[in-house]
C-alpha cells in the first residue's frame, strides 16, 4: 500500500521545534510571556488559541449551512441511499462498542457524558439515545446545522418522554479547530466519558495549530479511561487510488476527489483535495497522516486503541450487528425483489454480486452495495483513542500513563 511521503515536517521532536507557539513572530498570534509549564499540554497558559485566517472554515461552514435537509421520500430515491445507511450502521456499531466499554467501568447510576464535535444536523442523536447516555454536548461550525440539531433533539424528546429515558443536551456553534470548546460548556469543569467526531475530524489537518486545537478539545475534558472515537477518510487509501489513476482527479459517479496539492510529496498539514459526494459533500478537505495524528494525540494524553478500515470494521461487527444491518437497510438486495428496481442502472455496479450468486448456487439473493457506493464508503476508517492518566514525575513534569 502506498504511504504518504513524510517530508515537510519530521515526525517526533520536530513537531515541537516547528511548533509556532515557540516562535516569537508566529502568524496571527502574539507570544505569551506568562510563566507556564511548556511540557504540560493541558496547562491552560501553555496553549494559545490562534486566530488563523479562516478561508477554508468559511467555505466549509457555508457548504453545510446551505445543505438542504432532504425529506424521507427524497432520501429513499438517493443514489447513495445504501451508502448513507451503511455509514450510519458503522457509526451505530462504533457508538455501541465504546458506550458499552464505558458503562462496564461506571458505577451504577453514574452519568455518561458525551461531546459530539461536528455533530451536523443531529444524525447521531438516536444513537446516543440508544447508548443510554445522560448528557450530550453538540457543537458544529455551521450555525444552521446546530439549530436543526437542536430542533431534532426537541422533537425526539417530546416523542420519547413516555417510552425511553431521555438525556439532557446543550448546543453551540463553534470552530473546533480554533476555539476552546470547554469555555462554551454550560459547566466548564464537566468531565466527559466519550468524545465523538464523525466524518469531521479531517478538516483540522489544514494546519498544525488547528490539528492541535482540535485534539486538545477532544482530550482535555475526557476522564482517564474515556474514549475519543471517530470516522475519517483513510489517507493511505486515497493516495493509493490517486497513484492508480495517475491523475489529480479520480472517482466514480457518486464521489470524486480532486487534489489541490503536490501529490508526489503531500505536506503533513494542508494536503488539500476537493471532495464531492453526491448530494452531501462538496468542499475542501485535508489528508490526515495517521502516524502524525497518533503522535499529536499522545502529546495530549490520548493513546490509540483501535484503527480499522470500514471494510474490516464491518467484518468484525457483522455477527453482532446483523439485525441492525437489516433494520437500517444498510445493504441492497440483489437482484431486487419483484417490482423493485436496483439503486444503480449500470449492471456493472452489481457484477461482484452476480458472480457471488453464480458461485453460491444455494443463494437466490444477496445483500450487497453497488460498486460505486462501496468505492466511496471504503475510503473511510474508524478510530478510537483512550485517555491516559496524568501523573507528575520526580522532576515535577507531567507524564501520561495507561
Ligand atoms: C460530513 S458532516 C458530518 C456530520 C455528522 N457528524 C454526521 O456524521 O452526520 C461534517 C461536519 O463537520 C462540520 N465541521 C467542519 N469543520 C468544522 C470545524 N472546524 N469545527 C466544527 N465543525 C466542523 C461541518 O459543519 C459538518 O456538519
Amino acid at each position: 500500500m502506498t504511504e504518504i511521503v513524510d517530508k515537510s515536517v519530521g515526525i517526533g521532536d520536530k513537531i515541537v521545534e516547528n511548533d509556532p507557539r515557540t516562535s516569537e513572530t508566529s502568524a496571527g498570534g502574539s507570544v505569551s510571556r506568562k510563566r507556564r509549564n511548556d511540557d504540560d499540554p493541558e496547562d491552560d497558559r501553555a496553549f494559545q488559541y490562534k486566530k488563523i485566517d479562516g478561508e477554508h472554515a468559511r467555505v466549509v461552514a457555508k457548504h453545510y449551512n446551505t445543505l438542504e435537509e432532504k425529506g424521507l421520500a427524497e432520501r429513499n430515491k438517493s443514489r447513495i441511499f445504501y451508502l448513507r445507511n451503511f455509514n450510519n450502521w458503522i457509526k451505530s456499531m462504533l457508538v455501541n462498542e465504546y458506550a458499552t466499554k464505558v458503562k462496564e467501568t461506571l458505577q451504577a447510576g453514574a452519568p455518561l457524558r458525551v461531546l459530539d464535535i461536528g455533530c451536523g444536523k443531529g444524525g447521531d442523536l438516536l444513537k446516543w439515545q440508544k447508548g443510554r447516555i445522560s448528557h450530550l454536548i453538540c457543537t458544529d461550525i455551521a450555525e444552521v446545522s446546530i439549530e436543526q440539531c437542536r430542533a431534532r433533539y426537541d422533537a425526539m424528546l417530546a416523542r420519547s418522554r413516555k417510552f425511553a429515558p431521555e438525556f439532557t443536551a446543550e448546543f453551540f456553534a463553534c470552530d473546533s479547530t480554533r476555539d476552546r470548546l470547554r469555555e462554551r460548556f454550560r459547566d466548564a469543569s464537566m468531565e466527559l466519558n466519550i468524545v465523538s467526531c464523525q466524518f469531521a475530524f479531517h478538516y483540522c489537518f489544514e494546519s498544525l495549530p488547528q490539528a492541535e486545537c482540535m485534539i486538545r478539545n477532544a482530550s482535555e475534558c475526557l476522564k482517564p479511561g474515556g474514549f475519543f472515537i471517530g470516522t475519517i477518510p483513510d489517507a493511505n487509501e486515497i493516495m493509493r487510488r490517486q497513484k492508480l489513476s495517475d491523475s489529480h482527479t479520480f472517482g466514480n459517479d457518486v464521489y470524486s476527489i480532486t487534489f489541490q496539492c503536490d501529490t508526489e510529496n503531500p505536506p503533513l498539514f494542508g494536503a488539500k483535495y476537493h471532495f464531492h459526494l453526491e448530494d452531501v459533500v462538496d468542499c475542501p478537505e485535508f489528508l490526515v497522516y495517521f502516524p502524525m495524528l497518533v503522535k499529536l494525540a499522545r502529546k495530549f494524553g490520548l493513546e490509540l486503541v483501535m484503527r480499522e478500515r470500514f471494510c474490516d470494521f464491518y467484518q468484525r461487527m457483522k455477527p453482532r450487528g446483523q439485525q441492525l444491518l437489516e433494520r437500517m437497510q444498510a445493504l441492497e438486495t440483489y437482484p431486487p425483489h419483484r417490482n423493485g428496481t436496483a439503486n444503480s442502472s449500470d449492471p456493472h455496479d452489481y457484477s461482484h454480486a452476480q458472480e457471488y450468486l453464480d458461485r453460491e448456487r444455494s443463494h437466490r439473493r444477496v445483500g450487497t452495495m453497488s460498486r460505486s457506493e462501496w468505492e466511496a464508503t471504503s475510503l473511510y476508517m474508524v478510530f478510537a483513542f483512550r485517555k491516559m492518566k496524568k501523573i507528575w514525575n520526580k522532576e515535577g513534569q507531567p507524564e501520561y500513563i495507561q
